[in-house]
Formats: structure tokens, C-alpha cells, sequence
């Protein structure tokens, strides 16, 4: 990228504390610990408490990662949400309102498990037309109030949590700044990942909803397929434009659908494994909130350190997908 950079300057993030074991789940489903370990690597997710909303989740996360910049005020607050608080209006105001950042620009955006790379392009793009110098970029979901209780499948995959960055504006060769950023879009796979009712779609109709069109659903076997083949490419575009080798990532932040998954695509990538982060088997698929969970997970145990080139990448309901490259830069971890 060219001129204005946006750098990361802060991060933060946050899970609710009640933890759902695979245990928890065989007692409400007919699943089993063995089958989503060995499935998806999944042992533990957390689930907001009845009550619960993705902004409480998503003031925490943004309230560490002001914390962790320095506690200047952003003059923007993007999030990026599968699950908003409500319908309508975005959640974004009231979650700067809440952080005491009255009167900025506030607005949701919607990309699914993508959600926090458009959430970051979207930051990134205020910062390098001027419209601000700093820019909170939050993810947060509360996936669990969406889940249904007949769904033993996507029941075990998603769990809920928040993370957030703070992007300043700064020199695009200095540690922390986006290198390069793709995203994409394919909306023939709309009803591959979807609540179908709830919209204008099915309200137009004038007819209550049915009660099972009201919760997520997902057909597990092209999404696995896509999912591989969409962040192998997308990361191969954005190596490409920052300049970069294979041999010269040192951390891949893949979205945290499935073990399975984020192996594929480094086998694709003909990247080690090992080189991969991996937090999806304590936090699950936090869907838009994953990468940046990612992050500070890794930042916050060492496997993640200043100087490595990081790359990121995610694919969701949309469909949609996108991949970012970074220097990581050096940041008080709160
Ligand atoms: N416990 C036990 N058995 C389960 C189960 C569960 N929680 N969920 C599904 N099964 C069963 C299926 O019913 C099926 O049984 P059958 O063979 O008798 O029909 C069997 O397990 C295999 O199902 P399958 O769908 O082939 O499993 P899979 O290995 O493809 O794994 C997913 C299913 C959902 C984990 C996998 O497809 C996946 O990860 N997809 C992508 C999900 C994702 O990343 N979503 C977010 C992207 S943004």
C-alpha cells in the first residue's frame, strides 16, 4: 500500500466466561467428544450468559485495545457482526457510546467469519482518505443466541467472543502497518451460510416465520470445499502484491472454522503447520471475531511476536473472503 498507511497500534479482546465443553453439548445432543475433536478440533467454546448481546462483548474487546493504543479517542468505530444486538439500527453507536466515544462515526459492518477483514479494509480505507487518523475496528459475535437447539452440527462448531484493533495512520514500511489487503465476494453461494428469516425476504411475505428458518444453518460440505480453496487463493493474491515468498510468512492467522480447514490451506500454501495459529480448540469458530481472537491469543502466549510477517485469512457466509499481510508490529498487550 501507498501513502497514508493504517497501522495496528492496539489490540484487545474478550470472551464471556461461561465455558461449554464437548461434554456440556453430548448431554444436549447426539454427539460426542471424540467425534468434534477429531471432526473440527474443537474442545471448549464460551457462550454468553441468557441476556447477554454481542455490544457487551464488543465493549470489552474495544475498551482493551483502546487501553493497549494509549487511550487516544478513535474519530471511528467499525464492527464487524454476524449477530447484532438488534435488527435494526447497527450496534456500533451504542458500543462507542458505551466506550464514551459520543458523536463518531459508528456503523456495523456485515461480512460473516470475513467480517473482520472487511472490518479492517473499511478502517483502513477512512485512514488513508483522511477522513480520520484512528480508527477502532472491533469483531464481535454472539453466535450461540443463533444457533438452534436441533442442530447437533453447527451446535459444536461456533462459540462467542470479540477482539478489536486500533489502526492509526502512519508510514506503510513502519512495523504493525497493512501491507496489502484482498477481499471478494460470490453471492451464488447466498443460501450455503444463512438465517433465512428475519429480513425483508421473508417478512415481505406478511407470514410469521417458521421457528427453524429463525437459526443458522450451514451445509458443512461445499463450505469446507470453499472455504480452502477461497483463503488459499486469496492469501497466494496478497503474497503476491506485498512482495512476499511462501518461506517468508512466519505466522498464518487463519479463520478458526476447523482444524481440518486451516491445514488444508496451509498444505495449499505449502506452509508448515506448524506455522499456523491455532485457539479454535479453546474458542471455537467465533465466526467475524476469530482472527482477531487469533491474534491476541498468540500475541498474549509469545507464539506470535514483534517482527514476524503475518498472514491473515478468512472466509464466510456470503459468500465472502478476504486476506491481509502484516509486519506485527510491538504492542502493550492489556
Ligand atoms: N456429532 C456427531 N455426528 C455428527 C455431528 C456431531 N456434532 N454432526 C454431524 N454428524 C454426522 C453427520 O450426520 C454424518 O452422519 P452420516 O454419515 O450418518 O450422515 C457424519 O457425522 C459425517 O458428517 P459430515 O458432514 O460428512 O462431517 P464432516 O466431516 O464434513 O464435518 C463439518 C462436518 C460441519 C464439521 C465440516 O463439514 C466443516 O467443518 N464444514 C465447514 C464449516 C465451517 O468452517 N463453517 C464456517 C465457515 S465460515
Amino acid at each position: 500500500m501507498t501513502g497514508r498507511a493504517a497501522v495496528i497500534a492496539g489490540i484487545g479482546s474478550w470472551v464471556p466466561p461461561r465455558v461449554v465443553t464437548n461434554e456440556d453439548l453430548s448431554r444436549q445432543f447426539d454427539t460426542d467428544d471424540e467425534w468434534i475433536r477429531t471432526r473440527t478440533g474443537i474442545a471448549t467454546r464460551h457462550f454468553v450468559e441468557p441476556g447477554a448481546a454481542t455490544s457487551d462483548l464488543a465493549v470489552e474487546a474495544g475498551s482493551r485495545a483502546l487501553k493497549s493504543a494509549g487511550g487516544q479517542p478513535p474519530g471511528a468505530l467499525v464492527l464487524a457482526t454476524t449477530t447484532p444486538d438488534r435488527p435494526c439500527p447497527g450496534t456500533a453507536p451504542e458500543v462507542a457510546t458505551r466506550l464514551g466515544l459520543d458523536h463518531i462515526a459508528a456503523f456495523d459492518v456485515s461480512a460473516v467469519c470475513t467480517g473482520f477483514l472487511y472490518g479492517l479494509a473499511t478502517g483502513a480505507g477512512l485512514i488513508a482518505s483522511g477522513q480520520t487518523d484512528r480508527v477502532l475496528v472491533i469483531a464481535a459475535e454472539a453466535f450461540s443466541t443463533i444457533l438452534s437447539p436441533t442442530d447437533r452440527t453447527t451446535s459444536v462448531i461456533f462459540g462467542d467472543g470479540a477482539g478489536a484493533v486500533v489502526l492509526r495512520a502512519g508510514d506503510p514500511d513502519e512495523p504493525g502497518a497493512l501491507k496489502a489487503v484482498d477481499l471478494g465476494s460470490d453471492g451464488s453461494g447466498v443460501d450455503l451460510i444463512t438465517v433465512r428469516a428475519g429480513g425483508s425476504r421473508q417478512r415481505s411475505t406478511g407470514l410469521p416465520p417458521a421457528v427453524e428458518d429463525t437459526y443458522f444453518t450451514m451445509d458443512g460440505h461445499p463450505v469446507f470445499m470453499q472455504a480452502v480453496l477461497r483463503m488459499a487463493a486469496s492469501s497466494r493474491t496478497v503474497l503476491q502484491r506485498v512482495g512476499w515468498g511462501v518461506g517468508d510468512v512466519d505466522r498464518l492467522v487463519g479463520h478458526q472454522a476447523n482444524l481440518r480447514i486451516l491445514h488444508a490451506v496451509a498444505d495449499q500454501l505449502k506452509l508448515p503447520r506448524e506455522k499456523a495459529v491455532v485457539n479454535l480448540d479453546r474458542v471455537a469458530n467465533t465466526a467475524g471475531a476469530s482472527i482477531p481472537l487469533a491474534l491476541a491469543d498468540a500475541a498474549a502466549d509469545g507464539f506470535l511476536r514483534p517482527g514476524q510477517r503475518v498472514l491473515m485469512t478468512a472466509f464466510g457466509g456470503g459468500l465472502t473472503w478476504g486476506s491481509a499481510a502484516v509486519e506485527w508490529p510491538a504492542l502493550d498487550l492489556v
